[in-house]
């Protein structure tokens, strides 16, 4: 990284970098192209806007979790026929205000949602196209907090009662059913839950097909994970092998299409959080090295134990090598962003980046402790 390119910018803040944003699109496109498979961004891995209209201008859809996730998308260039809206609780504004921009589809969770919906659709005289998200029951491997798909969480209409959420959405006049959603969970780094998933896809196809239900498509949703610790040999993640499984393993049938909403694979690897060393305090056992940002702007190493490689951007040649403990400013023990860690001596003043920082980073920001949120720099 080029540190020029921060000068004068006030710390702490995210960097994202287009170019390789661009790149990780070509490697999507060069895998989707000509096949079946319509990629969605999640917007909740990152609104910002400017990486947003980079991503809406080549052609993608979007898959909101908010109202205010719709009208962003909207504005942000995306084709409202390609904005998938999902939520296990959707109020009446946020239907209203997704049926109001005509969006391609609401992801719907549960039986009781499927009155709320199209009472509001017919009320608003508009027909909308749902598909089901269905619980799986696949365990991801993965964080049990970033785990979806398990019959105990919350997500989704379990399995056995698709049938009945089937025939409850066909004789409903305002409603339309389009096809099926899942969702399995996050970082998932191997391909072996994405083939179970396009196994329990094919027997469920096969199931309601049996009674006289035809779909349009399969939403596989997210989920695909990113190097962490080797950001640099792997910026860009293993779409060939992720798009193979899934494009392979699904049963299509002519005119189908299959769906996914990747949100960390797409903006994780293009953005770090970038900080200042705001002291260096020795303790009697431990270096600690005090930065400028914190668990209010990168809040996943104290939610998940999650590791964000952390690199000196001012480190001098020569520089011995030390332990820090990487810490931040707030009052809490958890605001930790990396224990033991093996760096170039480092001083005041140093710019320090935690890398891989572009999901689920300034999405997830907070004010607490008052402080102001991170800044934002695309270049
Ligand atoms: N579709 C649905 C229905 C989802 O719930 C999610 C993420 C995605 C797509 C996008 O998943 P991705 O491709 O980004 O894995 N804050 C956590 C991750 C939470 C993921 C929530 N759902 C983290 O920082 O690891």
């Amino acid at each position: 990284m080029d540190i020029r390119i921060f000068d004068g910018v006030k710390t702490p803040f995210y960097y994202y970098d287009k170019e390789l944003l661009e790149r990780t699109l070509d490697a999507i496109e060069a895998c989707t192209a000509g096949t079946p498979m319509r990629v969605h961004y999640a917007i909740k891995a990152n609104p910002t806007p400017e990486l947003l209209r980079i991503i809406s201008d080549r052609g993608y859809g979007a898959d909101c979790v908010s109202g205010n996730e719709i009208d962003l998308a909207v504005e942000c260039g995306f084709d409202p026929k390609k904005i998938y809206y999902a939520g296990v609780g959707k109020t009446d504004d946020e239907i209203i205000t997704g049926l109001r921009h005509g969006i391609g589809c609401f992801n719907i969770e549960s039986i009781e949602e499927i009155d709320i919906l199209s009472r509001l659709a017919s009320q608003e005289g508009k027909k909308a196209t749902v598909a089901l998200r269905v619980n799986p029951n696949i365990d991801a491997h993965t964080h049990e907090y970033i785990t979806t798909g398990l019959k105990e969480n919350k997500f989704g209409i379990d399995m056995s009662l698709i049938e009945e959420a089937v025939r409850k959405v066909k004789v409903s006049e305002s409603l339309d059913l389009g096809g099926l959603h899942f969702h399995i969970g996050s970082q998932i780094t191997i391909s072996e839950p994405f083939r179970v998933l396009c196994e329990r896809i094919n027997e469920l196809k096969t199931k309601l097909r049996l009674e006289g239900t035809e779909l349009r498509f399969f939403n596989v949703g997210g989920g695909l994970g990113i190097d962490y610790d080797n950001p640099d040999d792997y910026p860009i993640p293993d779409f060939r092998e992720y798009f193979d499984t899934i494009l392979s393993n699904l049963d299509l049938d002519e005119g189908q299409e299959v769906h996914c909403e990747l949100g960390r694979a797409i903006v994780g690897q293009c953005g770090s959080l970038i900080a200042s060393v705001i002291l260096v305090k020795k303790g009697l056992e431990k270096n600690f090295m005090i930065v400028d940002a914190g668990m209010s702007d990168l809040i996943r190493p104290a939610l998940y134990g999650a590791h964000h490689k952390i690199e000196n951007l001012s480190a001098r040649a020569g520089e011995p090598l030390m332990i820090y403990d990487v810490v931040g400013p707030i009052c809490e023990s958890s605001d930790v962003f990396g224990k033991d860690e093996t760096l170039p001596a480092t001083k005041r003043g140093d710019l320090i980046a935690f890398r891989s920082a572009g999901a689920y980073g300034s999405a997830m920001a907070s004010r607490y402790n008052m402080r102001d949120l991170p800044g934002t720099l695309v270049r």
